[in-house]
């Protein structure tokens, strides 16, 4: 009897320890659940001693973008293999290349790892759809961009070259939180040629799936809301160490925060963002006021600041979930798509920079934050808008895939009692505002 509930019980305990291990947003993202980033290797030539491979790394999560100083791939070797040459990217070390005589390997390492050359390498180190400086775009904001591949010639295999996939497949970005599934024969890619009238078929391909995990990549939170509106005098501040607790010594200007990326060459400091200290230390925090209430639109203002003063977020994109998303929605200043929402009643809207616009959010310096924002117009429904019970506000925000600490309900703005003054504005009212809002725009 004792045994069976012992038993039991170290079930139980085996089950609640995974789930805890694996909370939803750790393991993997339920608005992306079939992000991923895909490793190919198309063998496209064999050679003496090997093979000629050219090798894809392919970004398609919705809004996880790799970013500086970009991506580092690795594995191990299963035989003897020496990189002898490689364009498009280059091995880190070259590695103990001491019993070649004839002929300089670019890389004699067991494991290599592999980086991105800059945009501006020279022609001959080139291949097509490379030098990247590393970096990949998120899918559903740049699929043009979301992509880099680099080509090798690998070799030292003997005579008669058995021909294996590499193994421990290892993806840097530059920090961790990529695991990489094992390396698998798939069916061959099919590439085309002339114009799209011949097709091309690789040799053998081999894949691999990468995917990010937060508590993999150990990192702590990177930013948090807060929240206003326009019938409420009362900001809702981000909840208090949403990102860490401040110091004691609240004289401080700016707080020494330990940071998400560490780059192996960057000095002791680098690994941490000196941020602003704040009660809540998030390097980054969402604004969301809501700022009228027409006829048939109600608008928002979103804005987002950066408080961290050594750090630029380029192509940052920020994800809100809010079931006002399923009607019309127009940003001004930022650009915006709607993401497929998985199942979920809630409907989900990805906002991104204007490029040599806003697309930067610049670090904050000692008089101001780095910050951009736009406002959001929406059409209503009105079978189920309403000011009341907190609606108007988010029920989720991501910063570039990173969940953001919410305010808990609770203390969310409330609508006053016998509110008379939320009678919605005049419709022309409205029009005046949007075709101001156009010329503005276009003016940019
Ligand atoms: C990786 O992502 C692509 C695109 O969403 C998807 O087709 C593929 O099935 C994913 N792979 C895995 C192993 O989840
Ligand atoms: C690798 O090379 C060593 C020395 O040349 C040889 O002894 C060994 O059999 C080779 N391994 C494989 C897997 O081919
Ligand atoms: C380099 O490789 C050679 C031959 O494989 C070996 O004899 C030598 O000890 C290695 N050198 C180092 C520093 O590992
Ligand atoms: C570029 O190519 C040249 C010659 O092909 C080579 O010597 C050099 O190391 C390469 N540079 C990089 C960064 O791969
Ligand atoms: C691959 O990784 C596993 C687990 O870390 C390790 O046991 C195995 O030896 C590695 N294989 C090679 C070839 O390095
Ligand atoms: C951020 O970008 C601005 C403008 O491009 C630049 O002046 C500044 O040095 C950058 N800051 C960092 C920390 O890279
Ligand atoms: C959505 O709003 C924009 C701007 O007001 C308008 O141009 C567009 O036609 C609207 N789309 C729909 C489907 O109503
Ligand atoms: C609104 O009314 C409720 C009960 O009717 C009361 O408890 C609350 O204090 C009132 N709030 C304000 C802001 O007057």
């Amino acid at each position: 009897m004792g045994l069976f509930f012992s038993r039991v019980r170290s079930r139980a305990l085996m089950l609640m320890s995974i789930i805890s291990v694996c909370t939803l947003s750790d393991c993997y993202d339920p608005l992306d659940p079939n992000g991923n980033i895909t490793v190919t290797f198309d063998i496209n030539q064999w050679t003496r001693d090997g093979y000629m491979a050219r090798v894809t790394i392919q970004n398609y999560y919705q809004y996880r973008h790799v970013d500086k100083s970009g991506w580092k791939l690795g594995w191990t070797w299963a035989n003897n293999e020496t990189i002898w040459s490689m364009s498009g990217a280059f091995a880190t070390t070259q590695g103990n290349c001491s019993s070649f005589k004839f002929q300089i390997p670019h890389s004699c390492q067991k494991s290599p790892v592999i980086a991105d050359l800059m945009p501006d390498a020279l022609p001959e180190n080139r291949t097509d759809d490379c030098c990247k400086g590393g970096l990949l775009a998120a899918w559903a904001i740049n699929p043009s961009k979301s992509f880099s591949s680099f080509e090798m010639m690998v070799g030292n295999l003997g005579a008669n070259p058995k021909v294996q996939a590499p193994v421990n497949l290892t993806l840097m970005t530059p920090g961790p939180g990529y695991t990489c599934g094992l390396v698998e024969d798939t069916d061959p890619t099919v590439s085309s040629d002339i114009g799209g009238k011949r097709q091309l078929q690789a040799y053998r391909t081999w894949k691999s799936t990468c995917t990010y995990s937060s508590f993999v990549a150990n990192q702590s939170p990177i930013c948090c809301v807060s929240l206003s509106t326009f019938y409420n005098p009362k900001v809702t501040s981000c909840p208090s160490c949403s990102c860490g607790c401040r110091d004691v010594d609240t004289n401080t200007i700016s707080c020494v925060r330990e940071g998400f990326f560490s780059a192996p060459e960057s000095g002791p400091l680098d690994n941490y963002d000196i941020v602003q200290c704040t009660d809540h230390m998030c390097p980054v925090r969402i604004h969301w006021h809501v700022m009228k209430n027409y006829f048939t639109h109600w608008k928002v203002k979103l804005t987002i600041s950066n408080y961290n003063y050594k750090r630029n977020y380029s192509n940052w994109n920020v994800l809100v979930q809010h079931p006002g998303f399923s009607q019309n929605t127009t940003a001004y200043s930022f650009i915006s798509t709607m993401l497929p929402s998985f199942g979920f009643s809630d409907d989900v809207a990805l906002f991104w920079g204007i490029e040599y616009y806003n697309n930067e959010l610049v670090n904050a310096d000692k008089d101001q934050l780095g910050a951009v924002s736009t406002q959001i117009l929406l059409r209503k429904d009105l079978d189920s808008f309403t000011l009341g019970n907190g609606w108007a506000l988010p029920r989720r925000v991501y910063f570039n895939g990173e969940n953001c600490q919410m305010p808990l309900p609770d203390i969310f703005p409330t609508l006053p009692n016998g509110s008379f003054s939320l009678k919605p504005a005049h419709p022309l009212f409205l029009l005046l505002i949007h075709l101001a809002f156009k010329t503005f725009v276009t003016w940019l």
